[in-house]
């Protein structure tokens, strides 16, 4: 189907060496599946593999084709990749967003769904306004924001969102997710997060482990997780094996946490 992504027996390499072994899932269209692993585990690496960008064996399937039979160009009609560290360069909003003609989708509703619309309300020349060297300073967050809204409007089948959204807030980045499962239902989607928060907008966890992936549909009750990314939730099941991702995700914070301090 338009917008299904599916692996089978795929073993992706870098550097000649291999990275993951032997994925085998279906991601079906519309679904939102938050991807997380260690730092290294290869998240991003998979998500390049998706567009053609790795050096695999085995088979990957986008919308019932399998890439290998379609060119880089062709791959990219199919999905948009958006990375933490989008680059935006001198000149308009409107011009940083519409890069090459692509809107296909009512602009505002864009910018309302990237929360990003009355930041440039405020803003004198509105989405005329000038950003980079000479214009106005956005905010690392506010420059997510717009990545993310100039990746929507391509409004192609598949969004991959890596690390994408990490420098928004968090309040901020609730209200995108709730907009983008709302509003995208349609639209598969990937998330690479460490937050923990993510899991209750998406409907499965694709874990990296030990060079492979298990891809679970998430089932426990996730709604107390804080903002702060604190768990008090109450599992329907303690041995529910969402909750035993959960507490690597937690490990997996811990460690970041732990780098990020030293
Ligand atoms: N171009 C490359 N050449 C050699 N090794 C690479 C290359 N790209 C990735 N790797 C290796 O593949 C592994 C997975 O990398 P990847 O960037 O996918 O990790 P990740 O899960 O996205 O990590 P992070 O959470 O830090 O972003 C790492 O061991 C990395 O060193
Ligand atoms: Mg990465």
């Amino acid at each position: 189907m338009d917008g299904d992504i599916i692996f089978s027996n795929v073993t992706i390499f870098a550097d000649n060496q291999e990275i993951l072994k032997n994925l085998n899932f279906i991601i079906k269209k519309g679904e939102k599946v938050a991807i997380v692993g260690e730092n290294g585990s290869g998240k991003s690496l998979l998500s390049k593999a998706i567009l053609g960008l790795n050096e695999y064996t085995g088979n990957i399937y986008i919308n019932n084709h399998n890439i290998k039979r379609l060119n880089k160009n062709n791959i990219r009609e199919y999905i948009d990749l958006i990375q933490g560290d989008s680059y935006l360069f001198k000149g308009s909003i409107i011009e940083n967003v519409n890069l090459n003609n692509e809107i296909k989708k009512n602009i505002k509703n864009v910018f309302k769904d990237c929360e990003i619309y009355d930041d440039i309300q405020r803003f004198k020349e509105k989405e005329n306004t000038l950003i980079g060297e000479r214009g106005v300073k956005l905010s690392g967050g506010q420059k997510q924001r717009i990545a993310i809204a100039r990746s929507l409007i391509k409004d192609k089948p598949i969004f991959i969102f890596d690390e994408a959204l990490n420098k928004i807030d968090n309040k901020t980045k609730e209200k995108i997710l709730l907009n983008l499962t709302n509003n995208y239902k349609d639209k598969t989607m990937l998330f690479i997060n460490h937050d923990l928060n993510i899991l209750k907008h998406v409907d499965k966890i694709l874990y990296i482990d030990n060079n492979t992936t298990t891809l679970e549909k998430i089932n426990g009750e996730f709604f107390n997780v804080g903002l702060d990314n604190s768990v008090n939730s109450t599992f329907k099941n303690e041995n529910d094996k969402t909750l035993s991702y959960i507490k690597k995700i937690i490990e997996i914070n811990e460690k970041i946490g732990a780098m990020d301090e030293t």
